[in-house]
């Protein structure tokens, strides 16, 4: 079965020379404005050997399970050798030799870029040496920001661990829908898109002393925004320091776009990694990786495989069939721990990737991108990279948000690659041929604000008063299309007025931390006096990725119990339904059991449910009910995903109504096998076909009630007009030069 795959180490092979010599350039290119004289003190190898046989030891001593339930005695002299232990793990960082240095930098400037490679120490150490050196005393905070969240709380618990506190009180962090700070709160980890929000009640980031966007090489859409807000902010605000922090390449143009701000490079500690490449291209990268993991098992020395895949979806299959293989091999082979990695992991299995690898065993860690930069995770000797991530992407031309899996660029391929050498000399496997590397993948990734819908983004921007975009001071600023389609948007959802304006309703939709159209159906369910139901199922809709449970051994039933839920009308109601008939139960853990349900992600719906019904009582939105009333409910969503419609066409596809796109209903859709003739749609998802996922059925006529300035009479009738319909209202060019508007 496993014969078309090339043993891994007869692979192509490029020596690690390649990879020298990208590291070389960026050492040599590197003016250690500071800390130039350190770079002497990095330490040789043996010295960082023996401080790894610590380090391994330590966490080994530390791990073991239940340390924290033995009694009192023990449990105190536990701590201390934790603490003991923690104070090694922290000199052993390559930053701590920099930590003077550091520290009088940030004194003597205002904004300093600091560049380091990934697992160096910046995002866990420097807020600590910060807080060391007086920044938080006035009762002022120390803010750092991370694009992921799951990064940020990851990073959170294990900086609360190591000053020896409660996550939560001195160090916590904030993510949407989720606050795990207090007044106590020094240090806070948050993700950018929730300091994004903070701007909106504190313009000037008052209550912060410093403030770190950190990982800002990932150019996230939030974190691209926070750099035009900060720069703004240091001017006036002379006492705040700002520190952009970034794992390598984009420290000089950072600095250029904040005034030439000095740059502290921390240099690196890397061991070579040679790099395999297929033959020929794989056609299925899953069976790939598993096979690729299990010969670097059976095959390679000792050490733990990072395996970088797209998503939850891709992880849990191939966890599956790992699993499945790895069981079929029984003891002919050595333990093998398989762990996931992905954006929506429970808390309590986020702690386990960080667990050290029993004697003889081999861990393999399933990841998506959140393992190349944001998280380090030790003793990784191998990796595997498929070349693929998941990526949100728009097109500016049909308004069309879709996610898609595309290749990485090469950037990422190094960054990925990078993570087998940090420990010791490691090897990355290559799922695709060394002539794709070097001609399909592009250099960099393009930041995401050139390639996103920027709704959100512009609404929260017009929310703190920032009228003119076109000169809003971007690092790289969006396609002019894509400002234009987001104020069209934005016009038609009637969040702003025809002069560009925040509208009442635009005021209140920017107080929910949701994408405007979400924004705009829970503010809709006023009108149709179905609050309550919105409510539900826009809490359910920010959890549906993982909310149904499907045991292979037990999908039959699994199947069954999720069709008892469907409801009529579609996927939105049968959440509904989900959710009232767990709240009936009391909101029972055995209920979901017994309904296959996952709990956690109930749980985490009745949480932001919670939190967005404290934001309905603050726009003062009354709170009703019409449970036998399912066309109010629906006109509601309607109301604000009127963009999402696809109507049926001959052949039995769908397409869009507005330009024509072909799509198709998921499978997994309540309505996959009805094909009603009009369906609204919460989002596209790009794998074979393009698929619309959380589907439901709504009548055209409706679409003329909710958005009459967006849908016209003539293009809802049921014939099977091929012609693209005109946009009505307001042309492009027209709302563009709409006073103002940019
Ligand atoms: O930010 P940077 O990539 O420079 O490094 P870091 O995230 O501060 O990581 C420093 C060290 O902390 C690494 O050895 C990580 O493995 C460790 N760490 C951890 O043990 N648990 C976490 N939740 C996060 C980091
Ligand atoms: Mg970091």
């Amino acid at each position: 079965e496993e014969e078309k795959y090339v043993e891994v180490d007869e692979r192509e092979k490029v020596p690690h020379s390649e990879q020298r010599k990208w590291e070389e350039e960026q050492m040599s290119s590197a003016q250690f404005r500071f800390g130039a004289k350190d770079a002497a003190k990095k330490r040789s190898q043996e010295d960082y050997d023996m401080i790894l046989d610590d380090e391994i030891e330590f966490i080994q001593a530390l791990q073991k399970p239940g340390n924290l339930k033995k009694d009192d005695i023990e449990e105190i002299s536990e701590t201390m050798k934790k603490k003991m232990s923690i104070e090694d793990t922290k000199k052993s960082l390559p930053i701590y030799a920099f930590r003077d240095d550091l520290i009088k930098a940030i004194k003597e400037h205002q904004v300093l870029i600091i560049e380091g490679e990934t697992g160096s120490g910046k995002t866990t150490q420097i807020p600590q040496y910060l807080h060391e050196a007086g920044f938080t005393e006035d009762k002022k905070k120390i803010g750092c920001t991370q694009p992921r969240r799951v990064a940020a709380m990851s990073v959170a618990a294990r900086v609360a661990q190591e000053m020896g506190v409660k996550l939560g009180n001195e160090v916590g962090y904030s993510i949407r829908f989720e606050d795990c700070t207090s007044e106590r709160t020094m240090i806070k980890y948050m993700t950018d898109g929730t300091l994004h929000r903070e701007f909106l009640s504190e313009p000037d980031l008052q209550s912060y002393s410093v403030m770190i966007i950190d990982e800002a090489h990932e150019r996230t859409l939030h974190t691209d925004i926070l750099f035009g807000l900060v720069k703004d902010i240091v001017r006036f605000r002379t006492d705040l320091k700002l520190l952009i922090s970034s794992a390598t390449l984009d420290a000089e143009k950072f600095s250029g776009f904040f005034d030439d701000a000095p740059i502290f490079r921390i240099p690196g500690r890397r061991f070579p990694v040679d790099i395999y490449y297929t033959k020929a291209p794989e056609a299925d990268y899953i069976d790939a990786c598993v096979v690729s993991v299990l010969q670097i098992h059976v095959s390679q020395p000792l050490g733990d495989i990072l395996v970088f895949l797209t998503g939850q979806d891709e992880i849990e299959a191939c966890q599956e069939l790992l699993t499945e293989r790895s069981r079929r091999l029984g003891n002919k082979i050595k333990e093998l721990l398989i762990l996931p990695v992905y954006a929506n992991l429970p808390s309590e299995m986020q702690a386990k990737i960080f667990e050290p690898t029993p004697p003889g065993a081999r861990k393999v860690i399933l990841a998506t991108n959140i393992a190349e930069t944001s998280l380090t995770i030790d003793n990784i000797i191998y990796v595997i990279d498929p070349g693929f991530c998941k990526q949100n992407n728009f097109n500016s031309k049909t308004g069309m948000e879709s996610l898609v899996v595309v290749p990485i660029s090469k950037a990422s391929a190094n960054q990925r690659a990078g993570r087998a050498g940090r420990v010791a000399a490691g090897k990355c496997f290559r799922l695709y041929t060394a002539w794709a590397y070097a001609h399909e993948l592009e250099e960099c990734t393009v930041p995401e604000i050139q390639r996103i819908n920027l709704g959100n983004a512009v609404l929260m921007l017009k929310a703190l008063g920032i009228r003119d975009l076109m000169n809003f001071d971007f690092l790289d600023p969006p396609p002019h299309e894509s400002l234009v389609l987001a104020l069209e948007q934005l016009y038609a959802l009637g969040a702003l007025n025809h002069e560009g304006e925040l509208t009442k309703l635009g005021r209140r939709m920017a107080e929910f931390p949701v994408d405007p159209m979400m924004g705009k159906m829970l503010l809709a369910s006023e009108k149709y006096k179905c609050s309550e139901e919105i409510l539900t199922i826009a809490a359910m809709l920010s959890v549906n990725s993982s909310l149904f449970y499907r045991p292979k051994d037990k999908a039959i039933h699994a199947d069954t119990a999720r069709k008892n839920f469907n409801a009529q009308g579609g996927d939105h109601l049968t959440l509904l339904n989900v959710y009232n008939e767990w709240a009936q139960s009391d909101y029972s853990t055995q209920w979901c059991f017994e309904n296959y349900i996952q709990h956690r992600s109930m749980k985490r719906a009745r949480d932001v449910r919670d939190q967005l019904s404290g934001l309905m009582q603050r726009v003062e939105i009354k709170m009703e009910s019409s449970p036998s009333e399912t066309i109010n409910v629906r006109k509601a969503i309607t109301a604000g995903y009127f963009y999402h419609i696809a109507r049926l066409g001959k052949g039995g596809q769908y397409k869009t109504a507005k330009h024509n796109q072909t799509v198709t209903i998921h499978p997994n859709s309540s309505l996959f096998e009805e094909l009603p003739r009009w369906v609204l749609y919460h989002e596209l998802v790009v794998t074979t076909k393009e698929f619309m996922r959380q589907v439901t059925e709504i009548e055209s006529k409706w679409l003329l009630e909710v958005a009459p300035h967006y849908y016209q009479a003539r293009e809802l009738e049921d014939s099977t007009n091929k012609k693209m319909p005109k946009v009505v209202g307001k042309s492009k060019s027209q709302l563009a030069g709409a006073a103002g508007m940019l």
